[in-house]
């Protein structure tokens, strides 16, 4: 049918399928197989929202136990199972995969390479992310049911959980080989398959942010494993590393787990900061402010992020040292973060700014990480911290650096891209939709749990005092305005896939420069059923 599909070779009365018959495979084997950068990270992206969905539902039935004081729905274990399961869901199963996929589709392209350097091991690491998410999700159904320790897995609870724990144990270290196999992918792609010219100070900023991510990931995936690894002999083979009365220590569990887990929120972070980065100047048609100081920002910030581990165990006494080194570490952090939100800053001022529904979720993602990580430095007083240590302004906080810095930060990517991958343009008015709608139910859920916290109310338990009556009932009723509001992505993401669109131009964003706009893309004829449109 198209000349285009092929690229210079005429069209043809002959099927194409008999002319390439190592080509593209068909059907379902197309995505089994599949061995191309955009269909994995197609598949990345759609199993993480999936998955955003599931972790979403099991938020909104915690919102609805929490409507109300008493118990209404469910009990405190079911209750503490659902807690646990939709941090972990959110985390390994959500969050890490969809900046995976984002990486898949666009590290290549902004780069000029063909495709990731490891085909193969990317459709491994793509289908080991299924299997950890049916661990979690059955988990649920045997005995005892699904851990409920909480996401971090503190021993000693987490050794006397049942079976479920050592569901969740497998499926971390299966979603962790997944994702040290993505960071070796990243970083072997942009170390060595970069076009001529694209020196690294070249790069645009979400290629730097995601070869810092994979280091950090290369660093810390194997201390997480190796925590669990010790929880998995201290429940079955009578080793008692976190065992107090045969001689362990717990403490240690969370020294070995928060030395993973730090580094951890910043694997959930940078990749954002690399699409916002990419994002705000084509909307401000200006270039980036502040470039090489970018870089050398995003590399601060992960090395400092391997420094500050025991800010999350201030309240498990600590030495009055100890404590103040790590909150003076936890402090600097700001100074890089500061110097990444000001460049952002810069980079829109006197820019000829369009507030296109990218943009909108850019200009959010500042604003409201930047309220996160206000909250951060709050929390990282040691004195404060253990105040509002396990209370609902620890969840405020990380909510807002999670929901509004995370998952705002892909939405602004998914939207600026999603001409790249779908072809077509989305529906702008949806979109805005989407993001007005997004933002103010967010606020509505977590900004009272802010107040909550500083009044005491601790964090993952079914039940609460009558006095937090109000605010959880608004916090509530701002979740499930929230989750229905992504509803209106999903929508119009199967408008896209579809074609229902007008035509995506090459360059659908007029401030847009980057390589992945002004190159053809260099993909496998396949990727598109349609042929892209190139003008
Ligand atoms: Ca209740
Ligand atoms: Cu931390």
């Amino acid at each position: 049918m198209s000349s285009v599909t092929a690229g210079h070779v005429p069209p043809t009365t002959h099927d194409h399928d008999h002319e390439h018959h190592h080509g593209p495979e068909k059907g379902w084997r197309r995505w089994v197989f599949a061995t191309n950068h955009k269909d994995i990270g197609t598949m990345y992206l759609v199993f993480s929202f999936a998955m955003l969905l599931e972790g979403g539902v099991l938020a909104l039935l915690l919102r609805t136990e929490l409507f109300a004081p008493g118990l209404q729905f469910f009990q405190p274990e079911l209750f503490n199972q659902f807690t646990t399961m939709h941090g972990l869901i959110m985390i390994f199963g959500s969050i890490m995969p969809a900046f995976v996929g984002f990486a898949n589709w666009m590290i290549p392209l902004q780069i000029g390479a063909s495709d990731m350097a490891f085909a193969r091991m990317n459709n491994f690491s793509f289908w080991l992310l299924p299997i950890g998410a049916i661990l979690f999700t059955v988990s649920f159904f045997v005995p005892g049911g699904a851990n409920a320790a909480g996401w971090t897995m503190y021993a000693p609870l987490s050794l006397q959980m049942g079976p479920g724990m050592d569901f969740t144990i497998f499926a971390v270290h299966i979603l962790g080989a997944s994702s040290i196999m993505g960071a070796i992918n990243i970083i072997v792609t942009v170390l060595n398959m970069r076009a001529p010219g694209m020196t690294l100070m070249k790069m645009p900023l979400f290629c730097w942010t995601w070869l810092i991510t994979a280091y950090l990931l290369l660093a810390i995936m194997p201390v997480l494993a190796a925590a669990v690894t010790m929880l998995l002999t201290d429940r079955h083979f009578g080793t008692a590393f976190f065992n107090a009365a045969a001689g362990g220590d717990p403490v240690l569990y969370q020294h070995i787990f928060w030395f993973f887990g730090h580094p951890e929120v910043y694997v959930m972070i940078l990749p954002a900061f690399g699409i916002i980065s990419s994002v705000v100047p084509a909307f401000a048609r200006k270039p980036l402010f502040g470039y090489a100081s970018m870089v050398y920002a995003t590399a601060a910030i992960a090395i400092l992020s391997f420094l500050v581990w025991a800010h999350h165990m201030f309240a498990t006494g600590l030495g009055t040292t100890s404590q103040l080194y790590f909150m003076y570490a936890t402090m600097l952090i700001s100074i890089p973060t500061g110097v990444k939100v000001f460049n952002w800053v810069a980079t829109m001022w006197r820019g000829a700014l369009t507030f296109e529904t990218p943009m909108l979720f850019a200009i959010g993602f500042i604003f409201v990480f930047t309220l996160g990580g206000f909250t951060g430095l709050i929390l990282a007083v040691a004195p404060i911290d253990i105040q509002v240590h396990d209370t609902y302004y620890v969840i405020a906080h990380f909510h807002y650096v999670m929901v509004a810095g995370s998952l705002f930060g892909m939405y602004s990517g998914a939207y600026y891209w999603l001409p790249k991958w779908t072809g077509v343009m989305y529906d702008e008015k949806l979109g805005k939709m989407h993001f007005w709608s997004s933002m103010i139910s967010f606020n509505i859920t977590f900004f009272p749990m802010h107040f909550l916290g500083l009044a005491g109310m601790p964090r993952r338990y079914a039940d609460y005092a009558a006095q937090f009556t109000d605010f959880n009932m608004i916090a509530t009723i701002g979740a499930f305005w929230f989750g229905i509001s992504q509803l209106i992505f999903l929508w119009l993401v199967i408008k896209a896939a579809r074609k229902i669109g007008e035509p995506a131009p090459a360059q659908p964003w007029e401030g847009a420069t980057g390589l992945e706009w002004s190159v053809p893309s260099p993909a496998p004829f396949h990727t598109f059923e349609t042929p892209p449109v190139v003008k």
